[in-house]
């Protein structure tokens, strides 16, 4: 198999590690920075007779070297900095991204895309549009990054293990981000019955907050080694065609009554990318969360 990575920044090159040292694929590095990308594909094959992966990685700007890439992982364009909200880094990624889906388009052959640049939800209706992709195919990481530090928040504020934690995120990846704590578990039970309103409320504000967090730690560019771990986690399913459910940035048909936007949801991922959206019998309020998200990306989009 081979998986093509746009972007050979902080997001890109530890996809690339991930997935070659996972074992799953060959890898193609491509960034605008030709030598930035061959540096980091060269670093990584000199460390693969230690780990003893027998993939190959390569560094490009060529778009001719992504051919045949049954993936595409797009992660080209600018990271949030301190204070900077994800839809201010729409119009500085809206021009690289349309450049970026014309070229995947034009040089590999109907592959899957994951979309993993900022702010997602708009930027993977972009990259659907402008490669002309079926919308099964094109679709955006969010979700699962999202739920993962649900996960570490509930662990944290229930002071139980983390394997315990079983959350879904669903919405914008962003300021209307929805965590569904209908369908959270914590140790098999439901995360309603376990913890207090104000717990809840801390969990969901914790959450929402996590990657402005992160991003504050690091004073410089934004999270990198979760959302890496979430690419891997999609890619992972399509190769193995697991058709597991992962939230996921999907287009929407009509799936809870929201139509023509792309937006986090629940998602069946296999080998033709999103099988099924799947719907879950969320709250009224959940809905609500939803459909604001929605109006939010629908907004977005007009600038767009
Ligand atoms: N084509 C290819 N690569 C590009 C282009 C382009 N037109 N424009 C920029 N790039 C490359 C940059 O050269 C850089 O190496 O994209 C890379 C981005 O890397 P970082 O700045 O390290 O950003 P990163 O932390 O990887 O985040 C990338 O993912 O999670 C999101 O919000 C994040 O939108 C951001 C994206």
């Amino acid at each position: 198999m081979k998986v093509s990575v746009i972007g050979a920044g902080n997001v890109g090159a530890t996809c690339a590690m991930r997935l070659l040292e996972s074992g799953l694929c060959d890898v193609v590095l491509l960034d605008i920075l030709e030598s930035l990308a061959k540096g980091k594909a060269e670093d990584l094959m000199d460390a693969a007779s230690l780990i003893g992966h027998g993939n190959s990685a390569i560094g490009t700007s060529d778009y001719r070297d992504i051919v045949s890439s049954e993936i595409v992982v797009v992660t080209a364009g600018f990271a949030r900095k301190p204070g900077m909200t994800r839809e201010e880094l729409l119009t500085k990624n809206a021009s690289i991204i349309k450049d970026v889906a014309k070229n995947i388009a034009k040089h590999a052959d109907n592959p899957i895309i994951i979309v993993v640049t900022n702010p997602l939800d708009v930027m993977t209706y972009a990259v659907h549009k402008e490669s002309g992709l079926d919308s099964k195919r094109v679709f955006g990481m969010a979700g699962l990054l999202d739920s993962s530090r649900m996960n570490l928040v509930i662990s944290r504020t229930l002071q139980k293990p983390l394997r315990d934690a079983d959350s879904l995120v669903l919405g914008t990846h962003g300021e209307t981000m929805a965590p569904a704590l209908s369908q959270s578990k914590i140790s098999g039970k439901p995360l309603t019955d376990c913890a207090s309103q104000e717990m809840l409320d801390d969990i969901v504000k914790k959450t929402k907050s996590r990657g402005a967090e992160i991003v504050s730690y690091l004073g410089k560019g934004s999270a990198f080694y979760a959302p890496s771990a979430g690419v891997f986690r999609m890619v992972r399913a399509i190769i193995d065609d697991t058709a597991e459910i992962l939230p996921c940035s999907c287009f929407m048909q009509g799936e809870y009554g929201i139509k023509d936007v792309y937006l986090g949801v629940p998602a069946k991922i296999g080998s033709e990318g999103v099988k099924e959206i799947v719907e879950l019998p969320l709250t009224e309020d959940e809905r609500q969360f939803l459909k604001t998200a929605s109006d939010s990306v629908h907004k977005q989009l007009q600038l767009l």
